[in-house]
């Protein structure tokens, strides 16, 4: 029988420290045989946001113990694996340092192979640990830092056909958490106070939307939020103001996405069972799921969504990575390093900064 490959993946990137045991299935799926994930929003929560030297300190204070309990919950040992893969960007690179260099470490003493993944690929590829699922797929990847549609052509072949050329989706729920004083984490409180309120009080802008392409751009509807919440008078207004943000997302996720499947029909012409994917932290709002398989049963489209504890940032995505890299043998250069910008797509144009024309 073929040996199944075993992985210990390690994530750093942001504010979460996270390792996982991932072992691959023989249908092209995963079993995780542990996932840990340290969450530091203690930490951040009085500042309102990740402060980056808090998060590198607690990456450090925490992640031997975390691959520690990531190896005991899955009963291997270093000696059983195959390879260890780190995340080596894009993140905060006093972050990435931390999860990369124990990990290369590991690797060096336990003569292993070492992965350096780019958090982004995790994403993208997470919805393939528990499903079967095709290549090439159409994917829509929503985190605090990125929201993109690209089409996902294979491994390591990816072709962004949309960007946000501002905020990150994740990035907008987080600051109108903040200016509606809703807690932090911002995604999951505007969530929640979001069923609170009615989603019809307040019409706010859905900029570009009209625009040719499924690019987005999420900057002006944030400045709405903040104006309209000068004018609020109770705890009913924030939650209304939080509903109608979040309805406002929802309809501009609709309709780019049914402008991103036609870009996906246009590109990939000979494919009956097209998939939808959707990844990253965004994606475990259930507002959001409900509504985008909505369009997929309308475009006969299959929804993909990883469950929820692969959805916001994990070992196993890094792991899962790793896995699919070494089975195509694509072992990273001796002397590749942490980086704080990763394209997935190399030959697509920064679309950032004042002044953009589109
Ligand atoms: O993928 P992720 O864990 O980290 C990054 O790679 O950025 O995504 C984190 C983002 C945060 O902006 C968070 O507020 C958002 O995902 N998020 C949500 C929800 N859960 C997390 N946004 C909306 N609704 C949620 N339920
Ligand atoms: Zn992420």
């Amino acid at each position: 029988m073929k040996k199944k490959l075993t992985f210990l993946g390690i994530e750093t990137s942001c504010d979460e420290t996270a390792a996982s045991v991932v072992q691959e299935n023989s249908n092209g799926t995963a079993k995780v045989l542990s996932n840990v994930v340290s969450s530091q929003i203690r930490e951040h929560k009085k500042f309102g946001g990740v402060v980056p030297e808090i998060a590198a300190r607690a990456h450090v204070e925490n992640v031997d113990f975390i691959i520690k309990e990531a190896l005991k919950k899955s009963k291997k040992k270093i000696k059983d694996l195959d390879g260890i893969a780190a995340t080596a960007g894009p993140g905060l690179v006093v972050c990435l340092h931390v999860g990369y260099n124990i990990g290369k470490s590991i690797s060096e003493f336990g003569e292993k192979k070492f992965f350096p993944i780019n958090h982004l690929e995790g994403h993208a590829l997470s919805p393939s640990i528990e499903n079967k699922i095709s290549f090439p797929y159409l994917l829509l990847l929503v985190s605090g830092g990125h929201s993109q549609y690209l089409i996902v052509k294979g491994l390591n072949n990816y072709k962004r056909i949309g960007t946000t050329i501002d905020d990150a989706v994740g990035e907008a729920f987080d600051k109108t958490a903040r200016i509606l004083n809703l807690g932090y984490p911002g995604g999951p409180n505007v969530e929640k106070f979001s069923k609170l309120g009615n989603k019809n009080s307040y019409d706010l802008p859905q900029p570009i939307i009209n625009r040719a392409g499924c690019n987005l751009s999420l900057a002006g509807l944030k400045t709405d939020v903040l104006r309209k919440s000068k004018n609020i008078k109770s705890d009913q207004d924030r939650y209304n103001l939080a509903a109608s943000f979040q309805d406002t997302i929802n309809k501009i996720l609709r309709k780019k996405t049914e402008v991103a499947m036609k870009m996906f029909l246009d590109e990939v012409t000979n494919k009956h069972d097209n998939s939808f994917v959707v990844a990253g932290g965004v994606a475990a709002n259930e507002t959001i799921r409900k509504s985008l398989k909505e369009i997929c049963e309308k475009r006969n489209f299959k929804a993909v969504f990883p469950s929820k504890e692969f959805c916001g940032d994990n070992g196993a995505m890094i792991a899962w990575a790793g896995i699919q890299r070494y089975k195509k043998k694509l072992f990273s250069k001796k002397d590749e390093i942490v980086r704080s910008r990763w394209p997935l797509d190399k030959y697509a144009p920064f679309l950032k900064g004042p002044g953009l024309k589109i």
